[in-house]
C-alpha cells in the first residue's frame, strides 16, 4: 500500500507518518529530511536547496522528483511507502504518478490534515527535535517525558530548525496555498482523498488513521 500525507506546514504530517511506521511498517519517505540530510553532508543537491530552504521557499521540482525516484528503487520500499511532504505540486503529483505506475504499484490514498494557520504558526514556534536521533517534540503538545532528554535515545541535546521561525512559517504557508493545495482537488478528482481533522489531538488522529486502515483492509 503507499500512502500520501498533504497539509500545511505543522500540520502533523511527520508526526502521523511515524504513527504509520510503527504500526503498520510503512517506509517514510519525508522530502523534507531527506533534503535536511543532504544539506547537513554538504551535496550539490544540498547546496541548491539550502538556501531556499532557510527561506521557507520550494526547493525546483526536478531536484525534488529525482530524489524520490532514486529513493523508490530501493527494496525496503516495496513493502509500502507513506510519502510525507511529496508531492507538493501538480508536477510532482504526476511524476509520483508515472514513477509508480512504471513500477506496476498505485496510489491508494491521500491523506489530507487540515489545520488553522494560527495553530500551525504556535506548533511550529514550540517544536523541538533530537540531535541524535531526530524525534519530535513539542513544547506545549509533547514535551519529552523527562526534561532535557529524548524520549526515544536519551539524547540530551536538541535543535530548533532554521525555517522555523514565524516570518519563515508565513513564507511557506504562502506556498502551501499557492502551489501544494492544489493537490487537494487533484486527488479528490481521482477518488483518493480522505481529510481528517489535525487540530484534534495527535492520538486521536492516529486513532483516525487506524479506522482508515482497517476499511481499507477489509
Ligand atoms: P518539510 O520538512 O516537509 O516541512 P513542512 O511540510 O513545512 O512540514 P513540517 O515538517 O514543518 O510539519 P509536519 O506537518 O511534518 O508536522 P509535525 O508532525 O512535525 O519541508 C521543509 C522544507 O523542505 C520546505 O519548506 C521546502 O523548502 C523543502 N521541501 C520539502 N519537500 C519538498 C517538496 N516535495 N518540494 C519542494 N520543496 C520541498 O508537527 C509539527 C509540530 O506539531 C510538532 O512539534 C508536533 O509534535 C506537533 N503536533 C503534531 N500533531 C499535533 C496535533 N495533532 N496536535 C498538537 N500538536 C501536534
Amino acid at each position: 500500500m503507499n500512502l500520501v500525507l498533504v497539509g500545511p506546514p505543522g500540520a502533523g504530517k511527520g508526526t502521523q507518518a511515524q504513527h504509520l511506521v510503527s504500526r503498520y511498517g510503512f517506509v517514510q519517505l519525508s522530502t523534507g529530511d531527506m533534503l535536511r540530510s543532504a544539506v547537513k553532508a554538504g551535496t550539490d543537491i544540498g547546496r541548491k536547496a539550502s538556501t531556499i530552504m532557510e527561506a521557507g521557499g520550494l526547493v525546483p521540482d526536478d531536484i525534488v522528483i529525482g530524489i524520490i525516484a532514486e529513493r523508490i528503487d530501493h527494496p525496503d520500499c516495496a513493502k509500502g511507502i507513506v510519502f510525507d511532504g511529496f508531492p507538493r505540486t501538480l508536477r510532482q503529483a504526476a511524476a509520483l504518478d508515472t514513477m509508480l505506475a512504471a513500477k506496476g504499484r498505485t496510489l491508494d490514498c491521500v491523506i489530507e490534515l487540515k489545520v488553522d494557520d494560527v495553530a500551525l504558526i504556535a506548533r511550529i514556534s514550540s517544536r523541538f527535535t533530537c540531535a541524535q536521533c531526530g524525534a519530535v517534540f513539542n513544547e506545549i503538545d509533547k514535551p519529552t517525558k523527562v526534561a532535557g532528554t529524548c524520549d526515544t535515545c536519551g539524547g540530551r541535546e536538541f535543535f530548533k530548525r532554521p525555517d522555523d521561525t514565524a516570518e519563515k512559517v508565513k513564507a511557506r504557508l504562502w506556498d502551501y496555498y499557492r502551489a501544494t493545495s492544489p493537490l487537494i482537488g487533484y486527488y479528490y478528482a481521482k477518488g483518493k482523498l480522505v481529510s481528517f481533522d489535525g487540530m484534534a489531538p495527535m492520538g486521536d488522529v492516529s486513532l483516525a488513521l487506524d479506522t482508515m486502515m482497517t476499511k481499507m483492509a477489509a
